[in-house]
């Protein structure tokens, strides 16, 4: 005991944080009474982000944007409640931006050798931000497109290697819940995810996982309910395994959207995606790309790159619109598809032992693999993929896939 020495460290606005250390250990006491516990997290982190650890074992209530980089060799112990402010006056104009898609987090966690676990929860209040993208508006396609309403991503793992993020709660996020920015090694598992609004107004955007210019990443064995993809391998995401995942309510495991903007190469290969239970969702297996676009500026579509080697195996459906699906004119009307096909080439796509029934939402039809360009190297075994009964025998569409090798006859839309 004599050894405890609690730590009040003055901060800039006369705001004070409290952490107990105990050598190389930090604990984040909480300031109660609806403080703002932003200055003290960030404070454990700046004593004992390196070669140390730290404890949030509590509830805490932040108010602060929270950058904690140039981390090494540390554990988070969050066995307690990481909550948010819904203070969309606070968060917009504050929250770190981070150029791709105008996305912007609350929390930039980075460095090297970091583990966080404890069976804890991150709480991203989203409520307050479903119904204001509906009340405010979003003036673009993603989060951080103003500065008056820029839903934060709740943890981005930032320019980092060797992470590994266990047993955690995801509580409602304003947006995505995981942003991976050119990381590498990173491993999610044992993650429980549920984004749902209490309102008319859905729960947009909120991916479980945006994974960006990183290679080798891992997620398996999660549980996620949310209101849009499950998982999305954005541009250059390469050797990357998602595994052991239940998804609810989700737009599916996707690729992309890639090819959105002008003059930029996306890459997305070598992903496996194995062992899935997608219900109730929009898609199943998935990959959109964008289709060609004449400006030389456009953000909507005229991007280059390729996608090639990706596998989705033991797929299992249910209520889903669109088990499997790839679509190479993603947002981009018919017309300029058509005098723009995509520059984002898609090859080397397997689909073993799809299983389950759609939705109906597109009648018969289960699958749709639709190339702008030609698509080269697709195959299809062990597919069992019903519409509801009513619709009868089920239909696959196809078009523009060079000498596809598939278990089901594939027609022309
Ligand atoms: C803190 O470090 C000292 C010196 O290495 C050690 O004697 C002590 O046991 C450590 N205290 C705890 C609680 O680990
Ligand atoms: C985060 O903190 C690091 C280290 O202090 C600093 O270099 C970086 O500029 C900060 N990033 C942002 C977006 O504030
Ligand atoms: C990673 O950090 C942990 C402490 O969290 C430490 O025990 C371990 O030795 C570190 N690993 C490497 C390879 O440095
Ligand atoms: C999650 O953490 C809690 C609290 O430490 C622990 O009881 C539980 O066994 C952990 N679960 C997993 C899957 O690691
Ligand atoms: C990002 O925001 C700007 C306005 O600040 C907007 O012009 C642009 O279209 C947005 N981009 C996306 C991808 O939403
Ligand atoms: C498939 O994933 C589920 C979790 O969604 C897990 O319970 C099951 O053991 C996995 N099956 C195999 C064969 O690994
Ligand atoms: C993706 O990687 C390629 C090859 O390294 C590079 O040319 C391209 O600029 C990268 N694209 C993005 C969006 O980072
Ligand atoms: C395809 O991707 C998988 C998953 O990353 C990898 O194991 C395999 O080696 C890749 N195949 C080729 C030919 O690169
Ligand atoms: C593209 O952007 C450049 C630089 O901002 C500008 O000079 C050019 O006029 C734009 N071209 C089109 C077609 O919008
Ligand atoms: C699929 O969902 C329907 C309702 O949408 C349900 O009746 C059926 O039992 C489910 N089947 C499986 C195998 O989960
Ligand atoms: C596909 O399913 C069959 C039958 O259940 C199984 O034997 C086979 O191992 C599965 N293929 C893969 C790649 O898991
Ligand atoms: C499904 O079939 C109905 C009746 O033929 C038709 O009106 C509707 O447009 C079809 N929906 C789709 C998505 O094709």
């Amino acid at each position: 005991m004599q050894l405890l020495a609690v730590l009040l460290a003055l901060l800039p606005l006369g705001v004070s944080a409290s952490v107990v250390k105990v050598n190389s250990t930090c604990t984040v006491v909480p300031v109660g009474k609806g403080g703002d516990d932003g200055p003290s997290i960030l404070s454990a982190f700046a004593q004992c982000g390196q070669n140390g650890k730290i404890i949030l074992d509590q509830y805490y209530s932040v108010n602060t944007v929270l950058n904690t980089t140039g981390l090494k060799n540390v554990s988070i112990e969050l066995s307690g409640i990481v909550q948010y402010t819904p203070d969309i006056a606070y968060w917009s104009p504050n929250s770190i931006f981070l150029t791709y898609q105008n996305a912007t987090t609350a929390w930039l966690l980075g460095g090297n050798n970091i583990t966080l676990y404890g069976g804890g929860t991150i709480d991203g209040n989203g409520q307050v931000w479903y119904d204001g993208l509906k009340t405010i508006g979003s003036t673009g396609t993603a989060g951080g497109s103003s500065t008056t309403f820029a839903r934060p991503v709740p943890l981005t793992i930032f320019n980092s290697s060797d992470v590994l993020i266990t047993n955690i709660t995801y509580l409602n996020s304003p947006f995505w819940n995981n942003f991976v920015y050119e990381s590498s090694n990173v491993e999610y598992s044992f993650i429980t995810m549920l984004s749902a609004s209490y309102s008319n107004n859905s729960a947009s955007n909120t991916d479980g996982w945006d994974i960006y210019r990183s290679d080798h990443i891992t997620i398996h064995d999660c549980h996620i309910t949310n209101g849009d993809d499950c998982v999305s391998f954005k541009p250059n995401t390469t050797n990357t395994w998602v595994y052991n995942m239940f998804c609810n309510g989700s737009h599916g495991i996707s690729v992309g959207s890639l090819g959105q903007y002008a003059g930029e190469t996306d890459i997305v290969s070598n992903v496996l995606v194995n062992n899935i239970t997608m219900l109730n969702a929009q898609n199943g297996a998935r990959i959109k790309v964008f289709g060609g676009n004449p400006s030389p500026n456009s953000t909507a579509g005229g991007g280059m790159g390729y996608v090639k080697n990706i596998t989705y195996s033991n797929f299992f459906v249910n209520n889903t619109d669109f088990p499997i699906t790839t679509n190479q004119c993603y947002s981009t009307d018919a017309a300029t598809c058509e005098a723009y096909p995509s520059k984002v080439t898609i090859s080397d796509v397997h689909y073993i032992n799809v299983t389950g029934m759609s939705s109906g939402a597109e009648n018969a039809t289960v699958v749709t693999l639709e190339c702008s360009e030609p698509c080269t190297n697709f195959t299809a075994t062990g597919t069992h993929l019903l519409p509801p009964s009513k619709f009868g025998a089920p239909q696959y569409l196809c078009a523009n896939i060079t000498s596809p090798v598939l278990d089901f006859n594939c027609t022309a839309p």
